[in-house]
């Protein structure tokens, strides 16, 4: 699925919708180069889940964690990683329970100890504007798409 988005307000909306149709313990990666509206999308979803403070981008702290609606939701952002061992570290395995909401700015970063995602987000810039595109990994991730369709 691609969309267009004029401008940011477009990308908070989607993300919004993005984010109700969205089953339990998702796994959510973000794509694209910097500045193409990972964080801005990952905002949109968390004001969709009644988020009403800031969202930080999670660059230096690599987690951002949030409890919405009685789920637990993480903000990765692998950026700064040197190594995808840095993870294990970390203790990412206890992050990525079927009972959390991940989403996993970066993905690249961690390949080989990350799992599949359920669902990718990959975002480009065209110009003052930008494409986005929803792959689906799982059948969680096409139940997204579905609703996404409807
Ligand atoms: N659809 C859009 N059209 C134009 N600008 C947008 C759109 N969506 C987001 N933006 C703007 O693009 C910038 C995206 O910044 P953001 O921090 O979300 O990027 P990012 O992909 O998370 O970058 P990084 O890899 O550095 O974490 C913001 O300034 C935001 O206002
Ligand atoms: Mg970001």
């Amino acid at each position: 699925m691609l969309i267009h988005l004029p401008d940011e307000v477009a990308t908070l909306d989607f993300a919004g919708r993005f984010f109700r149709g969205l089953p339990t313990g998702c796994l959510v990666f973000l794509r694209g180069n910097l500045g193409a509206g990972k964080t801005t999308f990952v905002r949109g979803c968390l004001w969709a889940a009644g988020h009403r403070g800031k969202v930080k981008s999670p660059t230096f702290t690599l987690v951002e964690e949030y409890s919405l609606q009685g789920r637990a939701v993480y903000h990765f952002d692998l950026y700064r990683i040197a190594d995808p061992e840095e993870l294990e570290w970390m203790g990412m395995r206890d992050y990525l329970r079927p009972d959390a909401l991940c989403f996993i700015e970066w993905p690249e970063r961690g390949e080989g100890v990350l799992p599949e995602a359920d669902v990718e987000i990959f975002l480009s810039i065209e110009g003052f504007s930008r494409n986005l595109t929803v792959s689906p990994f799982s059948d969680k991730g096409r139940e997204v798409l579905r609703e996404l369709s409807v």
